[in-house]
Parts: C-alpha cells; sequence; structure tokens
C-alpha cells in the first residue's frame, strides 16, 4: 500500500501537467502539428526549422536545446511530441 501511493506521488505532477489548460495559443495536445507551430515560432519564424532536415536523434538534440532556451515554456511532454512529430515530417 505504501508503495503504491508512493508510485501516485511520483506521478502525480505529470497529471496535473496534462490537466492544466495550454499554455499558449493553438496549443492543441492532440495536434502535433498545431503545437509544433505554437511552441517553435515564438523565438523565430517556423522556416527556421522547417528549412531544415534531420535525423531523429539531430531533431532531439535540436529540441532539447530549444526547450532548454525557452525557460520553461516548453515541456517535456510538449517536447517529445514535436521531435517525434519533426522526425516524421522533416526526417532525413
Ligand atoms: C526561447 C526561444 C526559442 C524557442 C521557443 C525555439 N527556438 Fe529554435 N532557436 C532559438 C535560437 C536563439 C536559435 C539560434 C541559436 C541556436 O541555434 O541555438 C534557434 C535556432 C533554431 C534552429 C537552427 C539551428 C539548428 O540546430 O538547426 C532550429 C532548427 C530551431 N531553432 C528549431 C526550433 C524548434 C523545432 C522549436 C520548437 C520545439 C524551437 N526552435 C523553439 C530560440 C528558440
Amino acid at each position: 500500500m505504501k508503495r503504491l501511493l508512493k508510485l501516485v506521488w511520483f506521478w502525480a505532477p505529470l497529471l496535473t501537467v496534462n490537466l492544466t489548460p495550454a499554455l499558449g495559443p493553438a496549443a492543441d495536445k492532440a495536434d502535433p502539428k498545431a503545437l509544433f507551430e505554437a511552441r517553435c515560432s515564438m523565438c523565430h519564424p517556423l522556416s527556421r526549422p522547417l528549412e531544415k532536415k534531420k535525423t531523429a536523434a539531430e531533431w532531439r538534440e535540436t529540441v532539447t536545446r530549444m526547450k532548454g532556451l525557452s525557460g520553461g515554456k516548453i515541456s517535456d511532454a510538449e517536447a517529445e511530441t514535436v521531435i517525434k512529430y519533426l522526425s516524421e515530417t522533416r526526417g532525413k
């Protein structure tokens, strides 16, 4: 029982994040494209990522760097969604 409680506490913040209303405009989490467009146009035009083709590993590196720059405006889950989206649509 104690273990189960620990597990619940561990995951509680994640649940909270998922229930929090979207941070930005058009940040529909069900739509990776909309999420990408909302998060990745905050500092530079979307052409910045769109003009590139990268491997999944390279996108992971870039998006992780952008997440760091964003000062918390891009969550872990959102970064994962964008990495997947870009790897699939702008992969090489
Ligand atoms: C907080 C501001 C900020 C946000 C948000 C941001 N970027 Fe950037 N981005 C930058 C800055 C500053 C640079 C240039 C410096 C650098 O490359 O680190 C850059 C450069 C880039 C580059 C060119 C460099 C490279 O490695 O190819 C790509 C591609 C890119 N961003 C993609 C993205 C994607 C995808 C997202 C959304 C997940 C995103 N950015 C969100 C600030 C941001």
